[in-house]
């Protein structure tokens, strides 16, 4: 295991470009980062009947989370374990089993291999079929309808991993009674960039936004808040480093000038969130309540959240390949119009088609492929931007710039990310304690 310590240096603000577009630090960031971490893999309202199931992604091991016929909810390797094709290719649905398509191995929705063609006649009764289930995901988790698996048996609690991104991550999926659903299935595209770059900018890269967004900012397509400059973006909103490689943009400006809020284009949707404040105020209290705004984050390594409203992976493949799963979160008890509005505004700024994400995509390719032009990979990449400068807030949780623009966040992921690189163990990994409630 190669140690990293040379390529991130967060002290001086400054990450070796090797990191975005070398093989052997991919291969080490499958198994230090993706194979150790709790990762977004569904939503429940996804999987709500017994023997449903979706297919999604674990880093680049693919997976199947299925809930099984007593409501236990699974994530599995997609692999069949007889010689290893992939036993399902739908990307949701209901089934009691799996048949592999190769030679007919059929497995249950608890994983069980239930199913062996010449069982009796080739295999003599002598294959073990209690050894040869799938493989599963060493913990599962749902936060508050959020699914989350880890490989890694030694990783802590998912509420101990979480800490305090919680707290921030409660603004989007317990505002209200019902809690959270899915409209639809992930909206999945791909790009020639390392995820790291998108998973950095949408843990609090708030400089970028009045440049990378001014012509979505010209045709209305997001409105910038007034008295904005290139650098004092985002008024209202501070990079927050919340513990444990988490970031988010977050806010306390009081609703009324909720910067996530005027951001949005409709009103059905700025309606409906003015009108739900006292309700998210009776669930989470008043600071949080006149916080309000659903904050742009990223959960270590991969999850993003962001008020379109959607969540997110950002999918590794290879180091010079990412593919998006973005999926549109709304809250279950929302009127029907308000779900539409939400589903809309998702498509229409940060999805596949999204005017917003346009912007945004072409930024990420670009940093990837200067990273491998021969002169251009030997220049450090710059995040120095209010080093030093990182204070505490008087009631909010986490480490907090006191700009509204810094890079604060940047070194907070990337050190995380080496110190996963580095750590053999989740007992070198430090947990950086709740301190809300
Ligand atoms: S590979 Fe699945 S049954 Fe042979
Ligand atoms: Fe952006």
């Amino acid at each position: 295991m190669r140690n990293l310590s040379q390529l991130v240096d967060v002290k001086r603000g400054t990450l070796d470009r090797r990191i975005f577009v070398d093989d052997d630090i991919h291969q080490q960031e499958l198994e230090q980062v993706f194979g150790r971490c709790w990762l977004f893999v569904g939503h429940e309202s996804q999987i709500s009947k017994p023997n449903d199931f979706i297919s999604a992604y674990m880093g680049e091991d693919p997976i199947l989370v299925a809930r099984d016929s007593k409501n236990k909810i699974h994530a599995f390797l997609n692999m069949c374990r007889h010689r290893g094709n992939r036993i399902c290719r739908a990307d949701y649905g209901n089934a009691p089993s799996f048949m592999c398509t190769y030679h007919g191995w059929t497995f249950a929705t608890d994983g069980k291999l239930v199913g062996v063609p010449g069982y009796k006649e080739a295999y003599f009764e002598e294959l073990d079929r209690s050894q040869w289930g799938l493989i599963e995901a060493a913990q599962i988790y749902s936060y508050k309808g959020l699914i989350y698996a880890t490989w890694d048996k030694s990783a802590p609690s998912l509420a101990a991993y979480m800490g305090d991104a919680a707290w921030w991550l409660d603004l989007l999926v317990d505002r209200r009674d019902g809690g959270t659903e899915i409209i639809g299935g992930a909206d999945r595209w791909s790009l020639n960039c390392n995820w790291k770059l998108g998973a950095d900018n949408f843990a609090g890269d708030g400089y970028h936004f009045p440049i990378t967004h001014g012509s979505s900012i010209n045709v209305g397509a997001v409105r910038q808040n007034q008295g904005d400059t290139a650098s004092q973006a985002n008024t209202g909103r501070h990079p927050v480093s919340v513990g444990n490689g988490h970031n988010v943009l977050g806010g306390y400006d009081g609703p009324g000038v909720n910067p996530s809020i005027r951001s949005r284009s409709s009103s059905v949707i700025t309606d409906y969130y003015a009108q739900t404040i006292p309700e998210l105020e009776a669930r989470l209290g008043a600071v949080r309540g006149k916080q309000a705004a659903i904050n742009v984050a990223n959960m270590f390594p991969n999850f993003t959240w962001h008020p379109a409203p959607l969540v997110r992976c950002w999918q590794p493949r290879g180091p010079g390949k990412t593919e998006i799963w973005s999926y549109c979160i709304v809250d279950k008890n929302a009127p029907p119009e308000v779900k539409a509005a939400m589903r809309r505004n998702h498509t229409l700024t940060f999805s596949a088609s999204g005017i917003v994400e346009q912007d945004d995509m072409n930024n990420f390719i670009q940093v990837t492929s200067t990273s491998r032009s021969p002169r251009g990979k030997n220049v450090p990449i710059n995040q120095v931007m209010g080093i030093g400068h990182e204070t505490k807030h008087e009631f909010l949780p986490g480490t907090i710039s006191p700009a509204n623009v810094s890079e604060t966040n940047q070194r907070a992921f990337y050190a995380r990310w080496q110190e996963m690189m580095n750590a053999s163990s989740w007992s070198d990994i430090h947990i950086d304690p709740k301190t809300t409630i």
